[in-house]
């Protein structure tokens, strides 16, 4: 409601779509294809407050200056606020650019959060309609490109002293989600031999997937989330239900990775003697970054120390590249911590961001034109 206010405020028509994405929109000049920018308000449990929200505000910064300025692009400019770009309760993330990709799948919309709701009916329960969502919400004859500001989330433009980043590419990224299934049993009574503890599998396969990434020059592995039944000091875990995801921008090695990563899975169940039952919960193709986009962030940082980078972190960029040429800027954020409350960038690091992204906007409306 406040960001739609605030939409409202600076001029823009506001609506939300199929994907329960909240878009302000300004007509432009000549076209009515649209420049993009933005991010997600979403953030992880336990996050900051910088992760997506600096995009949104930043975008909504711009378009306010464009209006206080009186400044006409020959484009539209559209401000999104994509829905759920963390990883939801229901597996997948980026529902929201998702949904203008057309990358969600039937069984990211069928999947079920704790409660048993699906992905549709949560999408529908935002005020999106998922029925539309078997096809692409957007084409690409709509867009003429899309640029999202967001904190680095890692420590590189800090280590050099660097104003602002400009991204190379997002790495790929694939995520399943495993359940070991052991035995319940006695923890006083059942002989360490006659166990089938699917925390002691679980727990095998989390430190082998870590220790066969870090052979992987460019990949990483994390076991990040993890639920164990029945969960009592005084029971042999009975069942483990984990989710684990591997991050490369090589897709060829990634794929090889998580196919061995599947090996582990399998042999630590077979030596606890536990069932494993997986699934793949999603997967992202990676970015790479349009040199146009690329070099209109360039041109809009001259004057601020600008360091070209890769991107670890997914971006909703990474579904809205699908569709029309895609960058993305970054800024510094103190020791590159993200995911954590600990996420900070200072205002002057989070001013800079916010006018090379308005730059930004100003450079693409003119090499598109
Ligand atoms: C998004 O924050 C991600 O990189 O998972
Ligand atoms: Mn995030
Ligand atoms: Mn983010």
């Amino acid at each position: 409601m406040w960001l739609n206010a605030q939409m409202l405020e600076a001029g823009l028509s506001v609506a939300l779509d199929a994907g329960a994405n909240l878009i302000g929109r300004r007509e432009g000049t000549r076209s009515s294809r649209a420049l993009v920018t933005g991010s997600h308000i979403d953030t992880v449990v336990g996050g900051g407050r910088f992760d997506g929200i600096l995009g949104v505000l930043s975008a909504l910064e711009a378009a306010q200056t464009l209006a206080d300025h009186d400044v006409q692009l020959h484009h539209a400019l559209e401000i999104v606020d994509f829905l759920s770009e963390e990883p939801s309760d229901y597996g997948a993330s980026c529902i929201g650019s998702r949904s203008w990709a057309g990358t969600l799948s039937g069984a990211m919309l069928k999947a079920t959060n704790g409660v048993g709701e699906t992905l549709s009916a949560a999408i529908d329960r935002m005020g999106g309609d998922a029925l539309q969502l078997g096809t692409p919400l957007r084409s690409s004859d709509q867009l003429v490109a899309y640029v999202e500001l967001h904190i680095e989330q890692g420590r590189v433009l800090e280590s050099v002293g660097a104003d602002v980043g400009e991204v190379t590419g997002i790495v790929a990224i694939q995520r399943f989600e495993l359940v070991f299934t052991g035995r319940a049993d006695h923890a006083g009574t059942t002989p360490m031999l006659m166990r089938s503890d699917a925390l002691v599998a679980a727990s095998r396969f989390t430190a082998n997937l870590s220790d066969a990434a870090r052979l992987e020059a460019g990949i990483v592995a994390t076991v990040g989330r993890l639920a164990v039944a029945p969960n009592n000091s005084n029971v042999v875990p009975g069942s483990v239900r984990l989710t684990f995801e591997a991050r490369s921008l090589e897709v060829a090695r990634l794929e090889v990775f998580c196919g061995s990563a599947l090996e582990l899975a399998r042999d630590a169940a077979r030596l606890e003697s536990v069932r494993l039952e997986s699934t793949q919960v999603s997967t992202a193709a990676p970015l790479i970054a349009d040199a146009r986009v690329r070099a209109a962030i360039r041109h809009a940082a001259q004057g601020v120390h600008c360091l070209a980078l890769p991107s670890g972190a997914g971006h909703d960029a990474m579904q809205v590249g699908r569709l029309c040429p895609a960058g993305m800027i970054f800024v510094p954020c103190e020791g590159g911590r993200s995911h954590s409350q600990d996420e900070f960038s200072t205002p002057a690091q989070l001013v800079i961001g916010a006018q090379v992204l308005l730059n930004t906007i100003l450079e693409l409306d003119r090499v598109f034109a």
